[in-house]
């Protein structure tokens, strides 16, 4: 019996039966969707920010809510758990263009993982925008104060000693805190490539890669040569011994503890020079050579255009507007 010889009713019934089905079918996949993108709580986020201690309960909730909106974000798995750490180092400062900078920071080292992000402030004390950002970042933070000592900050000609104070104080932290992984000097201007933190991720000394936009040259990279050392390519060598950006190295841990003075110097120009030195005995020949042998650049200097600080608001004329609100997120 075909469809067209069926009597009225039985067709009904048959047509009745495959609408049902295909609206059990849709509302099964619904709440699949459901189910994945319902807020989690504390007790059952998987991921990687809940491991932070001092993460308030507003964090696990935006760490959740970001989980939410961005389901692709991974999850830290039990291979990754067991990668090495990356201690992330950012020194920072109070400007127009910091909750910006930090923002962008964030969102490239959320998708990084075993990651702890050590946030160091040269200020007297620590800002509750940038204390915003990391608890909003659901990532495991450490938030630091380290000011730039008087002598340098009230210097009236001359370049600075630039986020050396915070510098040291992170790796007085991990000095205290941390027994192994590997740690990174991230400026919070910087652009980075995910790649670079997997490569560095296994450094066991000292490992060194190209950085694009440093001096009229555009890049400062190790010299390769038939796979191996060959000496550096800067556009300001300057006598230096390891004539390299900040951003251009990583540093195993272990390392770091055998060497118990090693520190970086206020001596502006010369902050890397002065911290690779100190961490004798170390030559360039023993550098390890990442980005695939120094071919790719994973790592850019970028810098922001200086913002001047806002203009004053008429507090009478935007008196209940959203315009004062804004203002106070301003520097
Ligand atoms: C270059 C290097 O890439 C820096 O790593 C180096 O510290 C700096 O030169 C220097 O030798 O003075 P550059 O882009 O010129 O970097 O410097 P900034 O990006 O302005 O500062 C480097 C880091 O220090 C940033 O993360 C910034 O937030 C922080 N900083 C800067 C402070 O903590 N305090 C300051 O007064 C200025
Ligand atoms: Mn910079």
């Amino acid at each position: 019996m075909t469809m067209a010889t069926m009597k009225l009713p039985l067709k009904m019934y048959i047509l009745i039966l495959l609408g049902v089905s295909v609206m059990l079918y849709q509302y099964s996949l619904s709440s699949v969707i459901a189910f994945n993108g319902a807020p989690l709580d504390g007790a059952d986020v998987l991921y990687r920010g809940t491991q932070n201690e001092s993460m308030g309960h507003e964090a696990i909730k935006s760490g959740a809510r970001r989980l939410d909106v961005a389901m692709a974000l991974p999850v830290t798995t039990t291979a990754e758990s067991k990668l090495p750490m990356l201690y992330i180092i950012t020194p920072t400062y109070t400007r127009p263009e910091q909750v910006a900078e930090l923002t962008r920071l964030s969102h490239t080292l959320m998708l990084v993982p075993n990651l702890r992000w050590i946030v160091v402030e040269d200020a007297t004390h620590k800002s509750p925008k940038v204390e915003a950002i990391l608890a909003k970042s659901g990532l495991p933070y450490t938030h630091l104060i380290a000011p730039m000592p008087e002598e340098f900050k009230k210097k009236k000609k001359g370049p600075k000693p630039r986020g050396v104070s915070n510098r040291n104080k992170g790796l007085e932290w991990i000095r205290q805190n941390a027994k192994d992984g590997v740690l990174y000097f991230a400026d919070d201007d910087n652009t980075y490539d995910l790649d670079i933190f997997e490569e560095m991720r296994h450094t066991r000394r000292v490992s060194m890669f190209p950085v694009g936009l440093i001096t009229k040259l555009g890049v400062s990279s190790p010299v390769v040569r038939n796979g191996t050392f060959a000496g550096f390519y800067d556009g300001w060598i300057a006598g230096r011994k390891f004539p390299v950006d900040m951003a251009g190295f990583a540093v195993s841990v272990v390392f770091l503890h055998r060497r118990p003075n090693a520190t970086m110097p206020y001596k502006p120009g010369y902050e890397e020079d002065g911290f690779l030195k100190s961490l004798r005995p170390f030559e360039p020949k023993e550098i390890e050579l990442l980005a695939d042998k120094c071919t790719k650049i994973l790592v850019w200097h970028t810098q922001t255009k200086k913002n001047e600080p806002s203009q004053p608001v008429d507090t009478s004329k935007y008196n209940n507007t959203n315009i004062l609100t804004l203002k106070t997120i301003l520097v």
